[in-house]
C-alpha cells in the first residue's frame, strides 16, 4: 500500500485530480478502450472533483471516453432529492464536465426489484472490462463505499442496512435529523471495489484519524473494510495530516521516507 500526505486536504486533493487526470491520459494514447472510474459522492472529494471540472474547463482533460460507475445510493430517496447521490453527482461533476450521459452509471435505488437492479450493475462493470481505478472516501467507522464494519471482504454489489454510526454521521445532510436518512442503500461491495487495477482511498480531517490508523495499520477486518486494501497490488491512501494524525511516527516517517525517495 502506498501512502500519500501532505499538509492540508486541498494538496491532497490536487495531488488526487492529477493521479486521475493522467491516468485517463496514459490509457488515451496506448487504447481506443474507454477508462472505466469508480467515483464517490460525500465531502471527501469534493475539491478532487472541482479541480476535475477545471481541467475539463481549461481544456486540459476530457471524460468522454470515460465510463463511470457511482458506490452507492440510497434505497427510496427520490432521483430529484437535493441529497440522493444522482443530484450529489450531477451538481458537483458530471453538469461540468464533458462526459456523455449514457457512460454515467448510479444504482438506482428506486428500481422495483433492488437485487436485479444489484446484480445488473455487476454485469454492466465487467462488460466494460472493469475498472481502470476507483476513487474511494473513507467513513468515521472504516467503511468503504456503504460497507458498514462486519460486511463481507468478498461482498459485490448489494443492498445494505445502514449502521446507526453511518445514519448519525449523514444526518449532517438531512437538517441534522436522523429520521430523514434513508436506513437502506445500495452499495458496490468491497470486492467490486479491490477489483479494480487501481484504488484510490482520500481521508480528511482528524475524524478519519482513527478509521485510516486502523486501516493502514491493523489487521485486515471486516470491521474495518477499507483495510482489504492491504491486500491490493495498487492500494494508494492520500490524507491530510489531520487524518495522519493515528499513525504511529515510525509509520508516518516510512511514509514520508519513501514518497521523498520515489520523487528523487
Ligand atoms: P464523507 O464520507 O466524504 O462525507 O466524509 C465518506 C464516507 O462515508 O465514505
Amino acid at each position: 500500500m502506498k501512502v500519500i500526505i501532505r499538509d492540508h486536504e486541498s494538496e491532497a486533493a490536487l495531488w488526487v485530480a492529477d493521479r486521475i487526470a493522467n491516468a485517463i491520459k496514459a490509457k488515451a494514447k496506448i487504447s481506443d478502450k474507454p477508462f472505466v472510474l469508480g467515483l464517490p459522492t460525500g465531502s471527501t472529494p469534493l475539491k478532487v472533483y472541482a479541480e476535475l471540472v477545471r481541467k475539463v474547463k481549461a481544456g486540459e482533460l476530457s471524460f468522454k471516453n470515460v465510463i463511470t460507475f457511482n458506490m452507492d445510493e440510497y434505497v427510496g430517496l427520490p432521483v430529484e432529492h437535493p441529497e440522493s447521490y444522482h443530484s450529489f453527482m450531477y451538481n458537483n461533476l458530471f453538469n461540468h464536465i464533458d462526459i456523455p450521459r449514457e457512460n454515467i452509471h448510479i444504482l438506482d435505488g428506486n428500481a422495483p426489484d433492488l437485487a436485479a437492479e444489484c446484480a445488473s450493475y455487476e454485469e454492466k462493470i465487467a462488460a466494460t472490462g472493469g475498472f481502470d481505478l476507483f476513487l474511494g472516501g473513507i467513513g468515521e467507522d472504516g467503511h468503504i463505499a456503504f460497507n458498514e464494519p462486519f460486511s463481507p471482504l468478498q461482498s459485490r454489489t448489494r443492498v445494505v442496512t445502514l449502521t446507526d454510526d453511518t445514519i448519525r454521521v449523514n444526518s449532517r445532510f438531512f437538517g441534522g435529523d436522523i429520521n430523514l436518512v434513508p436506513k437502506q442503500a445500495m452499495s458496490v461491495g468491497v470486492a467490486t471495489v479491490l477489483g479494480a487495477k487501481e484504488v484510490v482511498i482520500m481521508a480528511f480531517g482528524p475524524k478519519k484519524a482513527r478509521a485510516i490508523g486502523e486501516a493502514i495499520e491493523g489487521p485486515i477486518t471486516h470491521k474495518n473494510t477499507v483495510s482489504a486494501l492491504q491486500n491490493h497490488p495498487d492500494g494508494i491512501v492520500v490524507m491530510d495530516e489531520d487524518a495522519a494524525g493515528e499513525l504511529k511516527v515510525s509509520s508516518y516517517k516510512y511514509f514520508k521516507a519513501v514518497e521523498a525517495a520515489e520523487m528523487r
